[in-house]
């Protein structure tokens, strides 16, 4: 009886195993969908007041960039969606952004995540994805 006991409970064992320890995606740290619609939305409004970058966003259709940010987070945190906007390269040319904008943009961002409760280190993680779009982004 006790021999066929062995490979029940190793199966139990393995179940449970794998449901108490969850792997945690920055999608998940981020807040999933409803977590990144609301950093989507603080990032926005933050640009929008911030004196050194609003300019940029003066003539910027709102409603696109917050769906294809939402997009571009999603995807990039591992949260399956695709992103559907335009490359980085084709939607910032032209704007002469220059590195003090990026740097500022990073610290809306991050004042975005601050108020919605993201911890440093899956803050980091973000920026790390988005880090080398500069490349892309900044101009001068
Ligand atoms: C890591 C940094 C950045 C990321 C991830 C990012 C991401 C994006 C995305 C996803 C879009 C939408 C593209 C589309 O419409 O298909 C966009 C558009 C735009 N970005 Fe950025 N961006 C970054 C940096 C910046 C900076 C530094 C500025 C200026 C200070 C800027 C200004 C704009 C503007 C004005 C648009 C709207 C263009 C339009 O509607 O015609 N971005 N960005």
């Amino acid at each position: 009886m006790r021999i066929f006991l062995i490979p029940v409970m190793a199966a139990f064992i393995t179940l449970v195993g794998c449901q108490s320890a969850p792997h945690s995606t920055l999608y998940q740290d981020l807040g999933k969908l409803q977590g990144i619609e609301n950093i989507v939305n603080d990032f926005l409004f933050g640009l929008g007041s911030d004196p050194r970058i609003a300019h940029h966003f003066a003539e910027a259709d709102p409603e696109r960039l917050r769906s294809k940010l939402v997009e571009q987070f999603c995807a990039e945190s591992g949260g399956g969606c695709t992103y559907t906007g335009d490359s980085m390269k084709e939607s910032h040319a032209g704007m002469n952004i220059t590195h003090a904008d990026f740097n500022a943009l990073v610290e809306v961002l991050v004042d975005a995540m601050e108020k919605n409760g993201v911890s440093v280190a899956a803050q980091n993680r973000l920026l790390k994805r988005l880090a080398p779009m500069h490349r892309d982004i900044v101009e001068q």
